[in-house]
């Protein structure tokens, strides 16, 4: 199970990279909004300096493109990558546009030029077995927002796992739109590669109460007052 962590709070970024426990981290305009950031790139440099300063390595980090049309998105997916300098650099580009085409063509373009592509904001299985064949290095399907519109989002996930292992595709699914600690447990059993992880649920997830307990037992019986 490979988790990132899905945020641009800086706070929680360095928390869970320091327990080892994040093995990237996803971003979208809307989290660097919440997260105060008006100016992406200097965001996007700030979480580099906590991936290099915990992992010491290139976890992948997804940085999306704020341009609708085909040409402007390969612009500013090249600006990106080149402003950043990172080996781990990988750019979000939406399934599709406002006008309803899709954006294989982006995706083919700049994975074909040696960009690491996370194809976002799929709903459906064959959306996300499209952009892999496109060249897309990661494929993500967004678990909530799929139900939300009314399609079987474990399905969703089962199908295009079962479709990428099929046909030999490399892409990777990162599932997102986690809204519940157990959405996490649900969608790695119907086949996500990575999990991208709303870090409010991490100590949910790590939480027993028969640790805690067993943990209080121990420090009496060692003679600590606990
Ligand atoms: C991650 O890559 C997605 O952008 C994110 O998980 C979307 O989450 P949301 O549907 O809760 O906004």
């Amino acid at each position: 199970m490979i988790l990132f962590i899905d945020t641009a709070d800086l706070k929680e970024i360095e928390r869970w990279l320091a327990a080892g426990v994040g093995d990237g981290v996803t971003t979208n305009p809307t989290l660097l909004k919440k997260a105060g950031f008006d100016d992406p790139v200097a965001a996007w440099k700030q979480i580099i300096g906590l991936i290099q300063k915990y992992s010491g390595d290139s976890l992948p980090l997804s940085v999306e493109v704020f341009r609708d049309d085909p040409e402007g998105m390969v612009e500013q997916a090249t600006e990106f990558v080149g402003a950043l300098q990172y080996a781990g650099t990988t750019v979000k580009i939406p399934i599709q546009s406002l006008d309803g085409g899709d954006r294989l063509r982006v995706i083919k373009v700049l994975s074909d030029g040696g960009v690491a592509v996370n194809c976002t904001a799929c709903m459906h299985w064959f959306q996300a077995f499209c952009a892999a064949k496109a060249g897309a290095k990661f494929v993500s399907l967004l678990y909530r927002r799929s139900v939300d519109s009314g399609l079987d989002g474990l399905d969703m996930i089962r199908r295009t796992r079962a479709l990428l292992d099929e046909h030999g595709l490399g892409a990777k699914i990162i599932v997102g739109s986690i809204r519940q600690a157990q959405d996490v447990l649900d969608v790695y059993e119907a086949g996500a590669h990575v999990i991208t992880v709303p870090p409010q649920f991490f100590p949910q997830l790590l939480h027993q109460q028969r640790s805690v307990e067993t943990q209080k037992q121990f420090l009496i019986d060692a003679g600590v007052s606990p």
